[in-house]
């Protein structure tokens, strides 16, 4: 059998961090780049060149760098490998929008070619708030700093847009300095492991795509919850709120890996198209009817983990009279012969109880119940969990008989763990994102149409919300399942919510 090794990138690899003094470069990207790092992953000529407004010098701009590292890297750093992943780090202070800032970056390409990285990739990575990006893409272009349409890259967080019209204007402007494969738009739910882990249980293994349909599945729920509440991100999160900031992008996308066809190859192309089918085959939800599709919520003080934790409006940073939402559930369908009549039920908040994201996949009931009442009265519907995060892993429930003399049933779990397969939680997302945009690999990033087909799904939810603000906001408290509405939303189908495993079962 022929054995595949991959190895480290040996491209060298320049990475211009614009947005360097913020919290992404220090939370994330620093930490994964160490881990990397120490592992072996990155090229052997790579530099960082972060960019931002804050005045730093380069060695004030490397001790911001090792102490995310220290904070947040998975590898406990050593101090000869802390100094010599320092030393990669450069800094330049400038305004985005002054084309000052762009000759001078020009200028500090051009010297690193000067210094034997010629043939060096440039990763130019926006770590700035959505606003700025069409700027900083169109300075980088008139400075010549995007012409080499093989090596010069340009990433970009989500949101992508704000909303359709916004999203489809970004994308036709970028498209004039840049050529899709140039453009990774990153969502980093892509990188998990347990989010790629989707493909590898579905498509790697021969006994779940048989019943992976509307003959055997009754409906899927989606939960991505969230203890924190906004944090320092209230500018940003109150322009944006929970639709945009986690269903446009993490939710549709985990929807579409549930959902999609199997794909003919691993191919970028291949897997983009099966996932934008999905989006394209999703029900349109009427104007007129959003209330019977979504629930939007808002929450106000509570108690997480026995802590008292102010309201949404009392955030820093937050408008006291904000009516944007913190809370979201949704029912959707999609129109196709595999899902016809099965709902996606997907839910996402914050200051919720728990932090967790899960897919759980409900069957249909057995066809004909054999067993007396009696037997089963702690009766479920098999189940298959797929744990995102955290303790992630994949659970399947079943009815088995309890030990005793009587007929008992009763459900268990069978499970697979992450750290019990393989002696660790799987590493950080931006490790694999970033690595896969040194090494130019595009599988893992939004292609134009999947985001402009994501907007589209939620377009008519924003503008009914828009049209209609909420009177009731906030409407859920810190520490609670969100607001009634989202419970109601699955009553009126007979269902309800499922507790995610992790409070069931915390030790599984
Ligand atoms: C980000 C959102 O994309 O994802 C945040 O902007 C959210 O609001 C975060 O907290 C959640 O990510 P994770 O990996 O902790 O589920």
């Amino acid at each position: 059998m022929e054995v595949v090794v991959i190895t480290a990138s040996s491209q060298p690899v320049t990475l211009v961090l614009f947005g360097a003094s913020g919290d992404l470069v220090w939370r994330k990207l620093a930490p994964a780049l160490f881990d990397l790092f120490v592992e072996g992953w990155l090229p052997e000529q790579w530099t960082a060149l972060g960019v931002a407004r804050t005045a730093m010098d380069d060695p004030a701009f490397r001790a911001r760098i090792l102490d995310g590292v220290r904070r947040f890297a998975r590898r406990r750093p050593q101090p000869p490998q802390e100094e010599a992943f320092a030393a990669r780090f450069f800094y330049l202070r400038g305004d985005y929008d002054d084309p000052a800032l762009y000759a001078a970056l020009a200028r500090r390409l051009q010297e690193r070619g000067a210094e034997g990285h010629r043939l060096s990739h440039h990763v130019f990575y926006l770590a700035v708030p959505p606003g700025i990006t069409e700027a900083i893409v169109t300075h980088l272009s008139e400075a010549g700093l995007l012409r080499d349409r093989d090596r010069d890259r340009v990433v970009i967080e989500k949101p992508f847009g704000h909303d359709l019209p916004s999203a489809r204007a970004l994308n036709a402007r970028l498209r004039r300095f840049l050529d899709e494969n140039q453009i990774y738009r990153l969502d980093h739910y892509l990188g998990k492991d347990t989010v790629q882990n989707i493909l590898a249980l579905r498509f790697a293994n021969a006994f779940f795509e048989p019943i992976w349909n509307r003959r055997y599945i009754d409906h899927v729920q989606i939960t991505v919850a969230e203890t924190v509440g906004v944090e320092h991100r209230g500018g940003y999160y109150d322009q944006t709120g929970a639709l945009r900031d986690m269903v446009q992008s993490h939710l549709m996308q985990v929807l579409c890996l549930i959902a999609m066809e199997p794909p003919v190859s691993l191919s970028p192309d291949e897997i983009h198209y099966k996932k934008l089918e999905v989006l394209r085959a999703i029900r349109p939800i009427p104007p007129d009817q959003v209330d019977a599709y979504a629930v939007r919520g808002q929450y106000g003080r509570g108690v997480i983990a026995g802590a008292e934790v102010p309201g949404y409006r009392e955030e820093p940073g937050v408008d006291p009279q904000s009516n944007t939402e913190t809370y979201v559930a949704l029912k959707l369908f999609i129109d196709n012969w595999r899902w016809q009549g099965v709902p996606f039920y997907l839910r996402t908040g914050k200051r919720l109880p728990v932090k967790t994201s899960e897919v759980s996949i409900t069957f249909r009931p057995v066809p004909h119940r054999a067993f007396p009442d009696t037997a089963v009265r702690a009766w479920q519907p098999n189940r298959l969990i797929l744990r995102l995060q955290p303790e992630e892993g994949v659970l399947f429930r079943f009815q088995a008989k309890a030990p005793g003399p009587l007929m008992q049933l009763q459900p268990v779990d069978m499970h697979f763990l992450y750290r019990e397969a393989f002696g660790d939680a799987p590493p950080e997302a931006y490790e694999t994102l970033l690595l896969d945009l040194i090494r130019g690999d595009t599988t893992q990033s939004l292609d134009a149409a999947w985001v402009e087909a994501a907007w589209a799904v939620i377009q008519p939810i924003l503008e009914a919300w828009a049209a209609r603000p909420p009177t009731d906001f906030p409407n859920y408290p810190a520490g609670t399942w969100g607001p009634p509405e989202a419970d109601r939303l699955l009553a009126q189908d007979g269902r309800e919510w499922m507790l995610p495993t992790l409070l069931e079962a915390p030790s599984l």
